[in-house]
């Protein structure tokens, strides 16, 4: 038996004995990188580094990362799908390689965690025509005794990551798998046999994907390290279903308790409840509200589909009371406790606005079934499409009623709808971005010539923290000692708005990422470059390294304006402004 936190502790102090520096857990919600809306793995904070940054503790991290994918979403129901876990991870930045990554592992595995050698297999990449095939892993696995037959090389699709968004630092990996069942394990490793669940890989990031889609030698060569907590703990108290962990059996308890049902007769139903009240725990807790687009899109979906499958459950405002023991379980997170008032109202909240929607669907329902004991397609749809009522609710209420409805109908006016609504959403999509990107583009401007203010007025150790854009407005992080005085926010919007004045034309030179260093462009430390950069000019007043776009003279920007500046976080400061 071996608990969470032994687990996490055990993986630190193994690669802390390894050299490793322990960094902390990054936020879910990705800095500056506009590409993904969610930290899918360990990795994904470390792009910079793993493309040659250099990184302040060293060339061997080590750290447990909260991650979130919606990939997977429609998987999670099953045994070992997650929206929200936490990945144990380790890496080599230009420092070790396979032999040494390989070696690592397979003690990890089985000298610390003890897995015995007969429940384990491992794969490695088959090759094609970006990569050969991984012989050289195979043989380090075999020198440590995996026989043959527990090495299977497969394709591009299971052994290979990256990158996290459309380029990047990716390459093969090798996984490793454990035997679950309590048959005995086979002689030879079938991947296709559900029976072997992998738990860890090691990616072999040797190239770096370009927005071609080619894959060229990596400048630096890197191990990235990746293990499931959640599916590690099953496998080592020998279950064959996360949900029975210690890192969830506390929330199913809840709802079994709340609901007065057995977990057993209704595992799907309860699985995803759980997993979707704890990815919105740690998603409110990193500071999103549910709304209507990204993140706080995703987070209304998640509340709203458990309060849906409640429904079958006979649970009602539930969805706070499930979230409670998360905070218990992971209560080493320190940003749970904080926002825990927070985070329960806004679920209560959520779930109050859902059940509003769907009564007075009920009521229309009802007034559509008065005196009859039919529904038309016609009068579903209008349920499902004016009155946002969920289609699985329309035929539970209707095999609940016992009337009779017209499916066939029904699932005919959805697809008019359906094709007519993608062409609309196609349409909303292209005039919302090119309204949005107008003003962004003027935003992203304006966070140059602020970038460099900064520096001409404060000092030039001011560096880039952090930077997000919206169509309201700029943010701006920096790294300086203190609050800045009145005197020098006036300063820098001034100096600002005296160079908007001047219409500089703003352009840009493509140069090797080395070159427009040198010429004293200004970087982000922990943006991903390309080998191949544009550099933006804004005059001869910035210089910036940057993927644009950005308007064509700054007469466009008109008048600008800070509107707060605030602390960050420790020694970062935060700077809002506006254009008008
Ligand atoms: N980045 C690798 C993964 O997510 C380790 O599995």
């Amino acid at each position: 038996m071996i608990n969470r936190k032994e687990l996490i502790e055990k993986y630190l102090k193994f690669f802390e004995s390894k050299k490793h520096k322990v960094i902390p857990s990054a936020s879910l919600i990705p800095e500056n990188d506009p590409t993904v809306l969610f930290t899918t793995a360990g990795m994904h904070p470390l792009v910079p580094y793993l493309l040659g940054e250099k990184h302040p503790l060293g060339k061997r991290l080590v750290n447990v990362q909260k991650c979130i994918r919606t990939t997977d979403i429609n998987e999670v129901g099953d045994e070992t799908h997650h929206t929200f876990f936490e990945m144990l991870g380790n890496w080599s930045l230009g420092d070790y390689w396979k032999e040494d990554a390989i070696k690592y592992t397979f003690d990890f595995h089985t000298k610390i965690l003890k897995i015995p050698l007969e429940k384990y297999a491992v794969s490695c990449f088959a090759g094609d025509e970006d990569a050969p095939k991984d012989d050289e892993s195979a043989k380090i696995w075999e020198s440590l005794g995996i026989s043959k037959g527990r090495i299977k090389f497969l394709p591009k699709k299971d052994n290979w990551w990256g990158p996290a968004g459309n380029a990047g630092p990716c390459g093969p990996d090798t996984e490793q798998f454990y035997w679950t069942s309590k048959a005995k394990p086979p002689k030879d490793f079938n991947p296709e046999d559900k029976r072997w669940v992998e738990i860890a890989n090691d990616v072999l990031m040797q190239y770096t994907k370009d927005e071609k889609g080619n894959y060229n030698e990596a400048k630096q060569k890197n191990v990235d390290f990746g293990g499931g907590v959640e599916r590690t703990l099953a496998v080592l108290n020998g279950l064959d279903d996360n949900y029975l962990t210690e890192v969830w059996k506390p929330i199913i308890n809840e709802i079994e308790k709340l609901s007065k049902k057995d977990y057993t007769k209704h595992k799907e139903k309860m699985r995803i409840i759980a997993d979707h009240i704890k990815a919105s725990v740690f998603i409110i807790a990193d500071g999103i509200q549910p709304s209507n687009t990204g993140q706080g899109y995703v987070l209304r979906r998640l509340i709203r589909r458990c309060v849906r499958l409640g429904k079958f459950l006979a649970l009602k405002n539930f969805a706070y009371k499930v979230a409670e023991p998360v905070f218990e379980i992971y209560n080493d997170y320190k940003e749970l406790k904080k926002n825990k008032n927070k985070i329960l109202e806004t679920l209560k909240l959520e779930e109050e606005k859902f059940n509003e929607t769907i009564e007075k669907g009920i009521k229309i329902f009802e007034k559509l079934t008065k005196n009859k004991k039919e529904l038309s397609g016609k009068e579903a749809f209008l349920l499902y499409q004016s009155y946002g009522f969920p289609i699985e609710l329309i035929e539970e209420e209707v095999k609940n009623r016992k009337i009779k409805i017209d499916k066939k109908d029904f699932f005919e006016e959805l697809k008019k709808h359906q094709e007519l609504s993608r062409t609309a959403t196609k349409g909303k999509f292209v005039a919302g971005l090119s309204d949005n990107s107008k003003q962004s583009t003027k935003y992203h401007t304006a966070t140059h010539m602020l970038h460099k203010a900064l520096k001409l007025i404060l000092g030039s150790e001011v560096q880039q923290m952090g930077s997000n854009i919206t169509p309201e407005r700029l943010r701006f992080d920096f790294n300086f000692p203190r609050k800045l005085t009145d005197e020098e926010i006036k300063k820098i919007g001034d100096l600002v708005n005296r160079e908007i004045k001047k219409n500089h034309k703003v352009t840009y030179k493509e140069m090797p990422y080395k070159e427009a260093i040198k010429t004293g462009a200004l970087s982000y430390f922990r943006e991903k470059y390309p080998e191949i950069v544009k550099v933006y000019s804004v005059g001869d007043f910035s210089k910036e390294i940057c993927t644009g776009p950005h308007v064509k003279n700054t007469s466009e920007l008109g008048k600008f304006k800070i509107t707060k500046e605030e602390s960050s976080s420790a020694g970062v400061r935060r700077i809002k402004a506006v254009l008008g």
